[in-house]
């Protein structure tokens, strides 16, 4: 009787971390290649369809900031604004040209990043009912112009299937960095009445 009892528990220990599991794997990740970019394999939609949530997809790029600097680090945020039950997203970083520019870290396990097709992408990692993610981009090293970040997402009913869900597509440009002119002067000590002369040391160009 004992042993029975004891096997019953077991057994339903054992149902539940297999149920638990099953479910938690059943929640994938993305695909890599569905930001929606140019050259990319499509978006979330429209595999994912059929919702009714109304809802919006935004990206924030270091507290608001337009440029980004050589090689510095720079935190964004992904979130969704819809009430739904799960919600995941991927993003990619591209130059005017269309190649994959700069480099995703993730901040915690909510995101992950992929490698595909020369282009690095990040994304949700499983599904998750938190609408919000926090990561960072690493600019590159030289200037590669302007950097569009193209990024798709859903907002879905955690039927785990890709019905009932609704895709949200969204960009951010981001401007190379500021032009930095280096100025000097004709003299290093200055006197009331004298004049000095100011010159760009790249171009020479004399200002008065
Ligand atoms: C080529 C078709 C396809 C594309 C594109 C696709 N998915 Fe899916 N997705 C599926 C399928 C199929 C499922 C059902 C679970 C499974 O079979 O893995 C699913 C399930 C999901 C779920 C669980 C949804 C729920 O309501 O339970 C999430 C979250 C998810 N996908 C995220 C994404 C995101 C984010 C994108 C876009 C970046 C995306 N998927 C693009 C096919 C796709």
């Amino acid at each position: 009787m004992k042993l029975r009892s004891i096997a019953v528990v077991f057994l339903i220990g054992f149902l539940t971390i297999y149920f638990h599991h099953s479910v938690q794997t059943k929640l994938p990740q993305p695909h890599a290649g569905y930001t929606g970019a140019p050259g990319d394999l499509g978006a979330c939609g429209p595999c994912h369809s059929g919702g009714s949530i109304p809802g919006a997809l935004s990206i924030n790029f270091s507290a608001g900031g337009s440029n980004y600097t050589l090689s510095d680090t720079f935190n964004l945020i992904v979130s969704i604004s819809a009430g739904a039950a799960v919600y995941g997203f991927q993003m990619v970083a591209l130059d005017d040209q269309g190649n994959s520019v700069g480099s995703f870290i993730n901040n915690n396990s909510l995101t992950a990043t992929q490698f595909s097709s020369g282009r690095d992408y990040i994304n949700n990692s499983g599904g998750s009912g938190n609408p919000a993610w926090a990561m960072k981009w690493e600019a590159p090293s030289t200037d590669v112009g302007n950097v569009t970040f193209f990024i798709s997402g859903i907002a879905g009913n955690a039927n785990l299937l890709e019905t009932g869900d609704d895709t949200y597509n969204s960009n951010l440009i981001i401007n190379p960095p500021p032009p930095s002119a280096a100025i000097n002067s004709n003299v290093t000590s200055v006197c009331p009445g004298d004049s000095i002369q100011f010159f760009d040391v790249s171009s020479g160009t004399v200002t008065q």
